[in-house]
């Protein structure tokens, strides 16, 4: 087993020491509050659809700081969301969309707003562009997708590679940059305005872009 996941085992029973010791190395690849401030999320009670929980602390940090948002949260393995508050399990709803059904069949309803927070590094290359073209389908027209990630250059950048890869075992991953990222988000929402936000020049090699969708289908106008 790799260092991570045994790790985390052998932690079961000290759930302090879990979050403390989890804070602290995310701390040094991620400012969490600092991503949490540049999320758009302006409309207090809006519905999100956060795609990749992990342990938890980020959906529960965006959930704390929208007290009114309605948060759905969801993984590819029901082992998911361990570090979630005990006072905000009953107001983040967990689903688990194995990769199959999201290839079948998305994952199932629309959303104001829809965030992928450092889970594109982690899809096998050949299955990215899938993802992108549910994450849009589960975003509603005139809503927003929103894609945390890491740049794929710089020191941090390849220490984050090297971690993913051998300290929690995952050794597919493999980093894109925002203006891969840009292109991909792009190619399957042609319409779509795309913007970055300032979090790179703040939190390097982090990344966060805003899609926006249109609002609906043009009209079609007839000309006799
Ligand atoms: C590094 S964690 C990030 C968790 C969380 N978004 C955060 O920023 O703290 C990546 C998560 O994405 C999940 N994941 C990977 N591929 C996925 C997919 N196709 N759909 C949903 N989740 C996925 C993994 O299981 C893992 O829990």
């Amino acid at each position: 087993m790799v260092v991570g996941p045994l790790l985390r085992k052998s932690l079961e029973g000290s759930p302090g020491l879990t979050r403390w010791l989890t804070n602290t190395y995310r701390g040094f690849f991620v400012d969490l509050h600092l991503l949490v401030d540049q999320l758009p999320l302006t409309t207090p009670t809006a519905r999100l659809l956060n795609i990749g929980t992990g342990d938890g602390v980020l959906v529960g940090l965006v959930a704390r700081r929208y007290p009114q948002l309605s948060v759905t949260t969801t993984d590819i393995t029901p082992n998911q969301g361990w570090l979630i508050d005990e006072d905000l399990r009953d107001r983040i709803r967990l689903q688990v969309h194995t990769p199959d059904e999201i290839a079948s069949h998305g994952f199932g309803e629309t959303y104001d707003m829809v965030l992928l927070a450092d889970v594109f590094h982690h899809v096998p290359v050949r299955d990215r562009s899938q993802l992108m073209a549910r994450a849009w389908q589960a975003t509603s027209p005139g809503g927003t997708l929103l894609v945390k990630d890491i740049e794929d250059r710089g020191i941090k950048a390849r220490l984050s590679l090297w971690s993913d890869r051998y300290l929690t075992g995952d050794r597919h991953t493999e980093l894109i940059g925002a203006n891969a990222m840009q292109g991909l988000m792009v190619q399957f929402e042609p319409r779509a305005r795309v913007d970055a936000t300032g979090l790179v020049q703040r939190d390097f090699p982090n990344y966060l872009l805003i899609g926006q969708r249109v609002t609906a289908s043009p009209s079609i106008v007839s000309h006799r």
